[in-house]
C-alpha cells in the first residue's frame, strides 16, 4: 500500500480583487508532500510564493480570495474547516514562519511574555510553571540561551529573533512547517546557521516543511525537492540534485545558469526580461516573451504541467516535445 501524502494541494486556485479585475497570484497548483519532506519554493518576486503559504493556512486576507481547490493536510480538509476548528489546526498540524516574522515581533514585550501568550493560547491548561519550562526547552532547542527570554526582541539580533520566530513555529510540534523566506533579511553566515537550526528542529520533531526563498544556492543545501513558480503556476518540480543537474523547463536552466556554483549563495538574478503582470499575462506560456527556446505553439497553448520522469514535472511545450509527452 503506498501511504497517502501528508499535503496534497489539488487545482489550487488564489486571486486578488483589484478594481474590477481579478489578479490570479496562483492559478491552479497542485502538488504533494510527503511526512517528513522539505520541499523548496522558488520564483521571482510576485511569483505568488507568500500568497500560497498564506492561503495554506487560510490566513490570507481580502482582498485575497480562494477561488478554488482543495487543500488536504493529513487528511483533513483545510479549506472546509469551520473557524473553531480551522483556530485548532493551525499552529497544531501546520506553523507558518510569515515573510519578515522577525519584524513582527513586538519590541518592547520580553521574548517570555510572546512565546507564553502563543503557549497560553492553544495550551489553556497549562501552569504558569510549564509553560515557562517550555519557554526554556524551546530556546534551548533552537539554540539560544535560556536567557533570552528575559530579553527584548529590539535587544536581539536578526539571527536571534528569526531563531525566536522558529521556536514560536514548533511550540505545538506541527506537522508541516512553512517557512517564508526564513532567512532574507540575515548576513550569508547567520543564514546558514538558522538554516541549519530550522532543518534540525524539523528534523526532531519530524515534520514536513515547505521552504520558501529566492536562493538557489540555500535551496540546494536545504531541500529534498524543489517546485518553481512563474506567475503564479507551478512550471518545474524535481528532486533537488535532479534539479541541478539537469534543469529542464528553460526558466530553471536560466535560474541554475546564473548561478555559480549550487554552493554558493546569491539571489536569483541576470534573467533578461520581466515578469509579466498578473493582470495582462500574455497569451501561452507566461515565459514565452523571455524564453530562449519559444516556439510558435507556446504564443498560443498554455503548457500543462508534465509528469516528464518519475518525480519530475516541468509545465513547457519543448520539454514535452522532447520527451514525447504532447498533451
Ligand atoms: N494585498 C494585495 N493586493 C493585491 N495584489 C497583491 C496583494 N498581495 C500580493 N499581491 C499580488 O499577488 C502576486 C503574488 O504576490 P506574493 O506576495 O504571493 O509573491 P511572492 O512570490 O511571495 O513575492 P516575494 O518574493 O516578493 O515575496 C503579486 O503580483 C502581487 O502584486
Ligand atoms: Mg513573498
Amino acid at each position: 500500500m503506498i501511504d497517502a501524502p501528508l499535503l496534497s494541494i489539488n487545482d489550487l486556485s488564489v486571486s486578488y480583487a483589484i478594481g474590477n479585475e481579478r489578479a490570479r497570484a496562483v492559478d491552479g497548483l497542485s502538488l504533494t508532500l510527503g511526512a517528513g519532506q522539505r520541499l523548496g519554493i522558488v520564483g521571482e518576486s510576485g511569483s505568488g510564493k507568500s500568497t500560497l503559504a498564506l492561503a495554506l493556512m487560510r490566513l490570507h486576507k481580502p482582498p485575497a480570495m480562494i477561488d478554488s481547490g482543495q487543500i488536504l493536510l493529513g487528511g483533513t480538509d483545510i479549506l472546509r474547516l469551520d473557524q473553531g476548528a480551522l483556530r485548532k489546526f493551525r499552529w497544531s498540524e501546520v506553523a507558518l514562519i510569515p515573510q519578515g516574522a522577525m519584524n513582527a515581533l513586538n519590541p518592547v514585550i520580553k521574548v517570555r511574555e510572546q512565546m507564553a501568550d502563543t503557549i497560553r493560547a492553544h495550551r489553556r491548561d497549562m501552569s504558569a510553571r510549564d509553560i515557562n519550562k517550555r519557554i526554556d526547552e524551546l530556546l534551548v532547542r533552537v539554540g539560544l540561551s535560556t536567557s533570552v527570554a528575559g530579553l527584548y526582541p529590539h535587544e536581539l539580533s536578526g539571527g536571534m529573533k528569526q531563531r525566536v520566530c522558529i521556536a514560536l513555529a514548533i511550540v505545538l510540534e506541527p506537522k508541516l512547517i512553512i517557512a517564508d523566506e526564513p532567512t532574507s533579511a540575515l548576513d550569508v553566515v547567520v543564514q546558514r546557521v538558522v538554516i541549519e537550526t530550522l532543518k534540525d528542529v524539523q528534523a526532531q520533531i519530524g515534520a514536513a516543511m515547505i521552504m520558501i526563498g529566492h536562493d538557489m544556492g540555500l535551496m540546494a543545501q536545504s531541500v529534498d525537492h524543489l517546485a518553481v513558480m512563474y506567475a503564479g503556476r507551478l512550471v518545474d518540480q524535481a528532486p533537488i540534485r535532479e534539479f541541478f543537474r539537469r534543469p529542464l523547463h528553460p526558466y530553471s536552466q536560466l535560474l541554475i545558469s546564473s548561478l555559480p556554483s549550487p554552493d554558493e549563495t546569491r539571489p536569483l538574478a541576470g534573467i533578461p526580461g520581466m515578469q509579466p503582470s498578473l493582470l495582462d499575462l500574455p497569451a501561452g506560456c507566461a515565459f514565452h516573451p523571455r524564453c530562449p527556446l519559444v516556439q510558435p505553439i507556446c504564443r498560443e497553448v498554455m503548457p500543462p504541467l508534465e509528469t516528464v520522469e518519475p518525480h519530475r514535472r516541468v509545465a513547457c511545450h519543448v520539454v514535452a516535445e522532447a520527451y514525447n509527452v504532447r498533451a
